[in-house]
């Protein structure tokens, strides 16, 4: 982000390094009122895209989670960075970033440790502090996630989430019931996560803790498929695996191709096309946008294909989101660690009959026969139809129960062949764009940044969509004497009701005032003046255009409504 836009974001209030009053603490940031306000505006933004137009459900799990939960999803063994450690300064970098920062290599976490350590002492690579040479250091594994204890004592392990994902995984059994057990249905968290990074860098982008939007979408993989159709005329730039490996670029091409080429798999290219419109909705540059494949040695643990949105803020692609086709391994991997099952009946549309030996023995002649043994007696004789079902074709069958043998005669034992079955219960696949939120405002801050020259001094501002602007409205008075300045207050209260965000500014030059709106990015501002007070006419003020037009005071709710 350049100088003057990180001084920008600073000074208007939209982020700053958090305990500033401590020295400030790496990787973690305060949102200031203009922050949290376009924060919370894209947050809106995306929940009328991603949950309530597509009608999903959204939950708030908690933000710890306690030890079995990271032991069953992976993050324990595998959610690892690599670290190099200064012996001298003893200060720690992340290894693969060392070598992309100084070496031609643009992805080296895709590199064995190995290969990152030769590539160090190659290169003679040295300490980024205090120059001390790093080409005889090891490279181990550091755990992102923050550790911490549930409750007093050691005794029980808990872990801040990294990714809000989990927590909706694993109320799976619960979620299902919400959505009458019918696939497929989608679950959507907006929240926390926190990641030890190792450098945390360029503010927001790279963080400690940070914000999620992810939507986990459970889909039966045989039945379900998007309705592509409604977005197959959606052009996306894609840059595949196959064109990173080879000398290919990036291609536009329209969702409906991308399909049928079977270049993107089809429930990733609906939200290839939704992501899309929505990012350009909420002001980022197309131009400056592409979808990456992940190649095969890049893929997480849990993804068989991930597509990573990506933008360009001065030159350097970043990540916004990841696409990700996690199949059935979250559900899988917590079906196997917990009591619980993380499966769905499928129903047939008509019942089948399956080969499947069982018996149903009449307990009404066992039980007076054989007493306490009857149980067990019924329990060996289903054991044997299904490894001997012909044993059953003979009149009687024998069975041993604590080394005595009962022989039975085979009527009495129901023995069936076959079964009629309604369904089965299946692991449902999982489809998840997790979009990460600080990045996107870092994104819309960049791309939205202005800088032009008014009447000879230079004006910055926001070009931000109305829609997620912090303030939609700004309302002076020309002057504060002759009723302007309450009657400025009068509108800005009104507006307010109306559900406008304003704020009123009666400090300092108007032009100054126009300024320090077009630096947080408000599309309009307001002038009440002498000529107010005598035909109820304000001017309104576009940002982009400077233009600025006469407006009754009675037009004015429906004339900002039309343009915001
Ligand atoms: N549930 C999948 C998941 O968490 P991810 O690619 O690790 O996937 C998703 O993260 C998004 O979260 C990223 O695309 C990025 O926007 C954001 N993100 C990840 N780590 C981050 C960090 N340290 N600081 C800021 N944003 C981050």
């Amino acid at each position: 982000m350049s100088e003057p836009l990180t001084e920008l974001a600073k000074r208007r209030g939209f982020y700053f390094q958090s305990s500033g009053a401590y020295g400030g603490t790496a990787g973690f940031y305060t949102y200031g009122p203009q922050g949290a306000a376009l924060k919370r505006n894209v947050i809106d933004a995306w929940r009328e895209r991603f949950i309530t137009q597509e009608g999903h459900m959204e939950i708030d799990a908690p933000t710890v989670m306690g030890e079995p939960v990271f032991e069953a999803s992976g993050h324990l063994d595998t959610f690892d960075d690599m670290i190099i450690e200064c012996p001298a300064c003893e200060r720690s970098f992340r290894a693969d970033h060392l070598v992309e920062d100084e070496t031609p290599i643009e992805d080296a976490e895709a590199m064995s440790f190995e290969a990152i350590e030769e590539t160090i002492a190659e290169n003679e690579l040295s300490c980024p502090s205090c120059g001390e040479s790093l080409a005889d250091v090891a490279v181990s594994a550091f755990n992102l996630m923050f550790e911490t204890n549930i409750g007093p004592g050691s005794s029980a392990p808990g872990y801040l989430r990294p990714e809000t994902a989990q927590g909706i995984f694993v109320e799976f059994p619960q979620l299902k019931e919400y959505a009458r057990n019918q696939l497929p249905f989608g679950v959507a968290q907006v929240g926390r996560a926190y990641r030890n990074e190792i450098s945390p860098r360029r503010s927001i982008v790279r963080v400690r803790e940070f914000t999620q939007a992810e939507l986990e979408l459970f889909i039966d993989p045989e039945r379900d498929t998007p309705p592509i159709d409604r977005v197959q005329n959606v052009t996306v730039p894609l840059y595949s695996a196959t064109a990173q490996e080879g000398d290919g670029d990036v291609v536009r091409m329209t969702i409906g191709e991308a399909v049928e080429d079977e270049l993107v798999e089809e429930w990733i290219a609906y939200y290839l096309a939704i992501a899309a419109e929505w990012y350009e909705s909420v002001g980022i540059d197309m131009e400056r946008f592409r979808y990456r494949q992940h190649r095969p040695d890049e893929l997480s643990h849990y993804a068989s294909d991930t597509w990573d949105a990506e933008v360009s803020v001065d030159g350097n692609w970043i990540e916004l989101t990841g696409f990700a086709y996690r199949g059935s391994y979250d559900l899988t991997k917590h079906d196997d660690h917990s009591n619980e099952e993380f499966t769905i009946f499928r129903q047939y549309d008509e019942p089948v009959t399956v080969e499947e030996p069982s018996v149903d023995p009449e307990m009404s002649v066992l039980g007076p026969e054989y007493g306490s043994e009857a149980g067990k007696i019924a329990d060996e004789l289903a054991s044997l139809a299904e490894s001997d079902p012909d044993a059953f074709d003979a009149e009687s069958v024998t069975v041993t129960v604590g080394g005595e043998s009962y022989t039975i005669d085979t009527d009495v034992t129901n023995f069936s062949r076959t079964a009629t079955k309604n369904g089965e219960h299946i692991t449902p696949h999982v489809v998840e764009p997790s979009f990460g939120v600080d990045r996107l405002l870092y994104t819309i801050l960049a791309h939205n940044y202005r800088e032009d020259e008014v009447e000879g001094e230079r004006r910055r501002s926001l070009s931000l969509p109305s829609s997620i602007a912090p303030t939609t409205v700004g309302v002076f008075p020309l002057m504060t004497k002759d009723g302007l300045g309450d009657r400025a207050r009068e509108l800005a209260r009104k507006l307010r009701v109306a559900g406008f965000t304003v704020t009123y500014d009666d400090s300092g030059q108007i032009g100054r005032r126009y300024r320090r709106q077009d630096e947080i990015g408000t599309p309009f501002c307001v002038t009440v003046d002498h000529e107010s007070l005598e035909d109820d006419t304000v001017t309104v003020r576009e940002r982009d255009t400077m233009a600025q037009e006469r407006v009754p005071v009675d037009d004015l709710k429906d004339y900002l409504t039309d343009r915001t």
